[in-house]
């Protein structure tokens, strides 16, 4: 794995990008929500690294809850979501930031978004570390991203492959 890694791949998002962006959405976070209810809520496992770094960019108080998703049938868009975890709040009034490591097919996030929508949320609302709109299948587009990316396989800052490699501070392709 580790050869993959060292023959294959290049650095796409410095550290430093990463965090000149998520500070600046920190800021247009901070703006948006100022008199709000603020619940963030991160999907797991990929949106650890985001969430942590975001939430500390966010000078508001706030609450923070996870959940973990799978989906069950990956070839059939929507409805098809099923929680390992579920988020241990009540939606009712709160104004929700769910944040993702990436936006891809679109799938999980429009089924996430599609099942809080039924909870009685004030707002609902997306986050996401890397957005790739070439690869949409539903129609969804995240209310903030750090970064658009074409079609590359990336890892790092959250993100894996085959588990591996969620820890490295900055985010790379891999040429697989
Ligand atoms: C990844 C990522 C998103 C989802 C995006 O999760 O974290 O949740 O895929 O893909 P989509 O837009 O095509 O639905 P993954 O299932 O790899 O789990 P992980 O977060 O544990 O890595």
């Amino acid at each position: 794995m580790t050869e993959i890694f060292e023959q294959k791949s290049e650095v796409l998002f410095a550290a430093d990008d990463i965090k000149r962006s998520v500070s600046e959405l920190g800021k247009k976070i901070n703006l948006d929500y100022k008199d709000k209810n603020l619940l963030v809520v991160g999907v797991l496992k990929g949106s650890f690294v985001f969430m942590a770094d975001l939430l500390r960019e966010i000078d508001l108080p706030l609450m923070l809850d996870f959940i973990k998703v799978h989906s069950y049938n990956k070839t059939r868009s929507v409805g098809e979501v099923s929680f390992d975890l579920d988020l241990t709040y009540d939606l009712k009034g709160k104004d929700v930031l769910v944040v993702e490591d990436i936006l891809d097919t679109g799938r999980t996030l429009k089924n996430v978004c599609d099942h809080f929508s039924k909870r009685h949320a004030n707002s609902i609302k997306t986050a996401v570390l890397l957005d790739k709109p070439s690869r949409r299948v539903v129609d969804i587009t995240a209310d903030y991203r750090c970064f658009e990316i074409s079609d590359k396989f990336v890892v790092g800052y959250g993100l894996d492959y085959d588990e591996q490699f969620r820890s490295l501070p900055y985010i790379a392709q891999l040429m697989i």
